[in-house]
């Protein structure tokens, strides 16, 4: 395809689209998707090449309500229809038993797939059009920050796909937060959109998070280096531990050098035109949220030799956002 991806607003076009077998990016209210026919297997395999994603990372599949789950899954625990029926659609995905309908190309081969419903009103329109659940990763070339506006997946797939449906900025701006119910309780598998506070008061009780090797990972958005910008990525917070970082980053001149900034951090040498600032209050953190990867992308694209940014208290939100810094900071 040598012509660059339209963005609009045509749902019956995005529908065709994705009827025949063609990919579309999508809005959700976490980051935008690269969605194709989670049933057809050649849909499935193009979404792979196209975000040049691994094929040992499975693919969640966006459904437009609880309702339609158990089609796809062989069993939902009580616990995960509780948290369905407080956080569907939402910034949730939950990881199931499949049944051998799901191919196996959606989830590498696991026994498990993962299941979203969204809540934002274009994808949950455009699901109910379709009579076949959406394999949807985050549309970006994998390993880079995840798009939370159409013309961020128009500026790096836009060759390879026709279509990008605008929803507008993803209001949560953060990928969903994923929970396996496959073992006998609860399991976080990746902190994102939907607080673990909002989990844990839904099922009463601590939810534990999955600390596995990130060779062999059940979620490599858990990979250690993960959700990067291609400019250099220091946290303030892990410079004053380390004086080597510190050298590093005191030897560039001020002006290559920008920041991203919670509360009141200061770091030494930093001035003001350069520094993103983010409030610290509940609302703040929010607003910090969705606004986290177009401000990345933003620096990133502005030229400079390093980012550096400081982490966001870790509670709600914060520790979604704090999670997704350290990924982008990991060597
Ligand atoms: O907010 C979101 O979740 C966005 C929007 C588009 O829905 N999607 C998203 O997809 O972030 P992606 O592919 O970038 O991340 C999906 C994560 C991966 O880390 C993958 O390993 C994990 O979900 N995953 C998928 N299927 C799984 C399974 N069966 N078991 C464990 N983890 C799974
Ligand atoms: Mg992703």
């Amino acid at each position: 395809m040598s012509r660059i991806a339209e963005i609009g607003t045509d749902l019956d076009r995005a529908a065709k689209l994705l009827r025949s077998g063609e990919l579309v990016g999508i809005p959700t209210e976490t980051v935008y998707g690269l969605a194709g026919n989670a049933l057809d297997a050649r849909a499935v395999a193009s979404i792979f090449r196209v975000k040049e994603r691994p094929s040992f990372d499975p693919l969640i599949m966006h459904l437009p309500s609880l309702e339609r789950v158990a089609d796809y899954v062989t069993e939902i625990p009580a616990a995960a229809v509780k948290l369905a029926r407080a956080h569907w659609p939402g910034p949730l995905t939950m990881v199931f038993k499949r049944k051998p309908i799901v191919p196996d190309l959606v989830t590498s081969g696991l026994k498990t797939v993962a299941i979203r419903v969204p809540a934002h009103p274009l994808a949950q329109e455009l699901l109910k059009k379709l009579d076949f659940p959406l394999a949807a990763p985050s549309a970006n070339p994998f390993g880079y920050i995840s798009p939370t506006r159409a013309k961020h997946v128009q500026k790096q797939l836009g060759a390879k796909i026709s279509y990008v449906l605008d929803g507008g900025n993803c209001p949560v701006g953060l990928e969903s937060t994923i929970v396996s119910f496959t073992d006998s309780a609860p399991l976080l598998l990746r902190k994102g959109g939907l607080t673990i506070e909002a989990i844990e008061g839904v099922l009463g009780h601590p939810v534990e998070f999955n600390t596995h090797s990130s060779s062999n990972p059940q979620a490599p958005g858990m990979l250690a280096k993960h959700y990067s910008p291609a400019t250099k990525f220091y946290l303030a917070d892990e410079m004053e531990s380390s004086n080597q970082l510190t050298q590093e980053l005191e030897r560039l001149p001020s002006e290559r050098k920008a920041y991203l900034l919670f509360g009141e951090t200061t770091v030494a040498g930093c001035t003001d035109s350069r520094v993103y600032r983010f409030e610290t209050s509940d609302e703040g953190i929010i607003t910090a949220a969705s606004s986290l990867f177009a401000t990345l992308r933003e620096l990133d694209e502005g030229n400079y030799d390093a980012i550096v940014a400081s982490l966001a208290p870790e509670r709600g939100l914060g520790r979604a956002i704090n999670d997704r810094l350290r990924r982008a900071a990991a060597k």
